[in-house]
């Protein structure tokens, strides 16, 4: 579904990835892990089309997507949910969810969605008309999943669900999560958390301060002593 080759990217002059190989099958749910700073969220925002590569390739259902304006890549159906959630604080749950379907134009199946959307996370359901930016942070993190469900994604990018939100939480949005999978989503998850992030994936890959260090199933991945000492501090 996609397959990125030798990709290159940086802010300006400054290169932050270099030469990354990464694949994610239909169906499948890969993690993306690594420290802070290793370049996943550059990594996302270049899949997005809101960072343009210096060089490489992003292919995309075998469409060539590298440096395609963002709007496009979301109507081909790639989504990110943002790290740091950015909700649009003084509008209201609804108009937030709502806002994940601004470029669809197909109104049954977006009152569709939005009905799963809210069956998914019940708290939504009670809070639609209260402003976004006066929400918890796990119910922030709810409704930024909600909102990129919205958009009806092949692909979505999720990049730090789990960053300060406590397990209870954490775990709740993941289960909604895999009722997406199980609809067919296929997932790109971001975490720093690696355990939390490997239990949750297929297959994961390792991202350390630029290059791809490390790829393979999520299960071997656990067992792997590099891993373990140098991310689960075991
Ligand atoms: N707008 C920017 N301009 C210049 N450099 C940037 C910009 N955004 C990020 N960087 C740099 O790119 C590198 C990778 O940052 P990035 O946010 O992709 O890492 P990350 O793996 O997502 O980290 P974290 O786990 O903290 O979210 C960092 O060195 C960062 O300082
Ligand atoms: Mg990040």
């Amino acid at each position: 579904m996609l397959e990125i080759k030798n990709l290159n990217v940086g802010y300006g002059e400054v290169q932050v990835l270099w030469d990354i190989d990464m694949e994610v099958k239909e169906g499948e749910v890969v993690a993306l892990v690594g420290s802070n700073g290793a370049g996943k969220t550059t990594l996302l925002y270049t899949i997005s089309g809101l960072l343009h590569p210096m060089s490489g390739s992003i292919r995309f259902n075998g469409q060539e997507i590298a440096g395609l304006p963002s709007e496009e890549i979301v109507d081909l159906g790639i989504t990110q949910v943002p790290q740091g959630r950015k909700l649009f604080a003084g509008m209201t749950v609804k108009e937030n969810i709502l806002m994940g379907a601004y470029h669809r134009k197909d109104k049954k199946q977006i009152q569709k969605d939005y009905e799963f959307v809210l069956e998914l996370f019940p708290r939504m359901a009670e809070r639609l008309s209260q402003p976004a930016g006066s929400l918890s942070g796990g119910e922030q993190q709810m409704c930024a999943v909600a909102r990129g469900l919205m958009a009806a994604p092949k692909l979505l990018m999720i990049d730090e669900l789990s960053l300060g939100l406590a397990p209870i939480i954490v775990e709740n949005i993941y289960e909604a999560v895999s009722e997406v999978i199980k609809r067919g989503t296929t997932v790109l998850i971001v975490e720093q958390d690696v355990m939390l992030a490997l239990e949750q994936a297929d297959r994961a890959y390792v991202l350390d301060v630029g290059h791809m260090r490390m790829s393979g199933p999520a299960k071997e991945m656990m067992d792997n002593p590099v891993i373990k000492e140098a991310y689960l501090g075991l």
